[in-house]
């Protein structure tokens, strides 16, 4: 027997437009689309109630929408739950991270296995497969941290674009934990420039950072907020011109993550006006927190320590206008839990002790339309950066990302006029503090279909762990 849902009265809005019409699910996928009022909308329901009796084709249900909008469901690609770091892990796991996804009007997560050092691939993704199987609300995939670059990894790294893993992390910082040297990097790139595999920087001069770290340290300087200062962005600006040239040179694209810098964004928008498939992302954190935060007294401030680290306001601004002319394409949220008591507290006393990330994927729909709300960015805009790019990045589209026949039924149902305000005594994340406490926005998630199954109703949590299916991607369909 076959399942059905209407979706009736609401402003669907994708990527590329916005229309008043209702949307057809059926088996977990969008069957089809029709103006409100006309007649192909009006036979949507034909049979159908809204409580759900069973219908002569099915069961079915009927969602009213009206005055609300109908949007694909989020596409977060950088994700750690339950991430090893710094001697402690991410504080949600598969389940708590995926739910609270969910709660936020996120539909899919793309996380990071990891290579450990003297591991391969294969059993580093083999791990995060075990971490993650039964355990999900909604669908996830994942992007591989590729950490020693050797002949074996090499070869593994075709084998992984073939299961669906088509994108690899490397890292310019942390020596002697993910570290690549130029060598390696350039090695993967050409690789990736072979098997079509996308590769992912973490731009950061880690050797010189940590040289600062020293220095800092040795003056007696270990308050959180000496991460955001040693951390410098002429060093990020340093290492994402470099990664762009070693991509350029290996014939390879490339996509920067967590770019923080405004002279980094400038490095992006160079190499983008000189044709190069070369893309940037930046997270919710670095758009509305910045330097005052990680400055907050008693510790606090180690609420924001992450890497790249939280910068000035004022680079806040071309971040904003990176978005806004597409040199960046993506808003992610690297999500990083750890809690403040007995987490974060690792790094009193010295600041490169703390874990580095932040809570975050509950909250990156629902800032991003506060920034629709406060003019900064079109709701097409929103749903680009949000849902549809993502999506294409990381070769989902357009099972995830958008609201077209044939795609997975996951939509959110989002009423743009809710007031709330954000607070760890009402989010669901597995973290005792939120980064954006007290923050009053407009907007909020209503329902939330995975695959056409309900997990979120009208506010209320009706999914469940093992729905979320592991989804293997083809490789980047964004490149110019
Ligand atoms: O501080 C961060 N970003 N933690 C997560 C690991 C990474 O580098 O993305
Ligand atoms: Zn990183
Ligand atoms: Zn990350």
């Amino acid at each position: 027997m076959s399942s059905r849902t209407v979706i009736r009265g609401g402003l669907v809005i994708t990527a590329s437009d916005e229309i008043h019409a209702d949307v057809l699910i059926e088996d977990g996928r969008i069957a089809a689309l029709a103006a409100a009022g006309t007649p192909a909308a009006e036979a949507f329901t034909a049979g159908l109630s809204e409580t759900g009796p069973p219908s002569p084709e099915g069961w079915g249900r009927v969602i009213d929408a009206t005055g609300k909008y109908v949007i694909p469901g989020g596409v977060d690609g950088h994700t750690h739950m339950q991430m090893p770091f710094g001697g402690t892990t991410a504080a949600d796991t598969f389940e708590t991270g995926t739910r609270a996804a969910a709660w936020g009007g996120t539909t899919t997560i793309v996380d990071f296995a990891i290579q450990s050092v003297g591991g391969t691939l294969r059993e580093g993704l083999d791990a995060w497969h075990a971490k993650a199987e039964g355990n999900c609300a909604i669908d996830y995939a994942f992007h591989m941290i590729v950490s020693d670059v050797n002949q074996e990894t090499l070869k593994e790294m075709d084998l992984l674009v073939e299961e669906g893993v088509t994108s690899f992390k490397q890292f310019m910082a942390y020596p002697g934990v993910f570290y690549s040297d130029d060598g390696q990097i350039l090695r993967a790139m050409q690789r990736a420039a072979d098997n079509g595999g996308l590769i992912m920087m973490h731009a950061e001069n880690g050797i010189a950072i940590d040289v600062l770290v020293e220095q800092a340290l040795a003056r007696g300087e270990t308050d959180p907020r000496y991460h955001g200062e040693v951390r410098k962005a002429l060093l990020e600006a340093e290492a994402t011109h470099r990664a762009i040239r070693l991509a350029q040179v290996a014939g390879a694209p490339l996509y920067v993550v967590h770019v923080s810098a405004q002279e980094a964004v400038a490095e992006l928008a160079r190499a983008r006006d000189a044709g190069l498939n070369v893309f940037g992302e930046t997270c919710p954190q670095y758009l509305f927190l910045s330097t005052d935060n990680l400055a907050e007294p008693d510790f606090e401030g180690a609420k924001y320590v992450c890497s790249t680290p939280l910068r000035p306001r004022e680079h806040q601004a071309a971040l904003w206008q990176g978005l806004r002319t597409n040199d960046l394409q993506v808003v992610s949220t690297d999500h990083c839990p750890f809690c403040f008591s007995g987490q974060k507290e690792l790094g009193r006393g010295d600041f490169s002790k703390i874990p580095n990330g932040l809570p975050g994927v509950e909250n990156r729909m629902d800032l991003l339309h506060q920034a629709v709300v406060d003019g900064r960015i079109s709701r097409r805009r929103w749903i680009e950066i949000a849902c549809a790019t993502p999506a294409r990045m990381f070769g989902l589209y357009p099972k995830k990302g958008t609201i077209t026949p044939g795609a997975d039924a996951d939509v959110v149902v989002y009423d743009p006029h809710a007031e709330q305000v954000m607070s760890a005594e009402t989010h669901h994340m597995n973290v005792d503090y939120s980064a954006y406490e007290g923050r009053r926005t407009t907007g909020r998630v209503e329902t939330v279909l995975s695959r056409g199954e309900i997990v979120i109703d009208q506010r209320e949590y009706t999914g469940r762990a093992g729905h979320g299916a592991f989804t293997p991607r083809t490789t980047c369909q964004y490149l110019n």
